[in-house]
């Protein structure tokens, strides 16, 4: 059986990133969306929430799992016996970024192979930061996230 991890902060998932989990989801017998728990960092939405979202987001997706992992990625792929890890790819900024983490997770675990998904050109500018500022100034992110998301988005800022 092919399965496939999809990490990441998703602090929230957007609609870019469902567009990766859906055309991923086509290459692995099994997805699993990983949220870091990354306790350096203060997250909008707690773990718990992240989990809800992304699970909401691809229920119709029957061959995605969502999970957490702290620490080192390769050490949760290890444990759950997994080497294909799937990441997006927006612009050559990330190129860099991605680059360094492949090759990093590689170093540490030899059997790692980094898959990169291009992003559809539509969500080539979206990341959750960009949400976030958005949604802080009050601006409109219902065409950036599931409508799940922008709910619990309004909830939290009450807006
Ligand atoms: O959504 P993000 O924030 O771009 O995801 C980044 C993530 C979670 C994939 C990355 O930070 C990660 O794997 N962190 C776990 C720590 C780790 O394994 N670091 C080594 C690679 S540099």
């Amino acid at each position: 059986m092919k399965i496939g991890v999809y990490p990441g902060s998703f602090d929230p998932i957007t609609n870019g990133h469902v567009d990766i989990i859906e055309r991923a989801s086509k290459m692995f017998d099994t997805l699993i969306v990983a949220v870091l728990v990354n306790q350096n960092k203060e997250p909008m939405f707690s773990t718990e929430d992240r989990i809800d979202m992304i699970k909401h987001s691809t229920d119709h997706l029957s061959n995605v799992k969502v999970d957490s992992f702290q620490g080192l990625l390769v050490n949760y792929l290890r444990e759950k016996k997994v080497s294909y890890v799937v990441r997006g790819l927006r612009a050559m900024s990330d190129f860099e970024n991605e680059f360094q983490m492949a090759l990093m997770n590689k170093k540490l675990w030899k059997d790692v192979e980094t898959v990169f998904l291009v992003t559809k050109i539509e969500y080539a500018y979206l990341s959750s930061s960009a949400v976030k500022e958005v949604a802080a100034f009050h601006g409109d992110t219902m065409d950036l996230v599931p409508d799940y998301v922008y709910n619990k988005i309004r909830l939290k800022l009450g807006v």
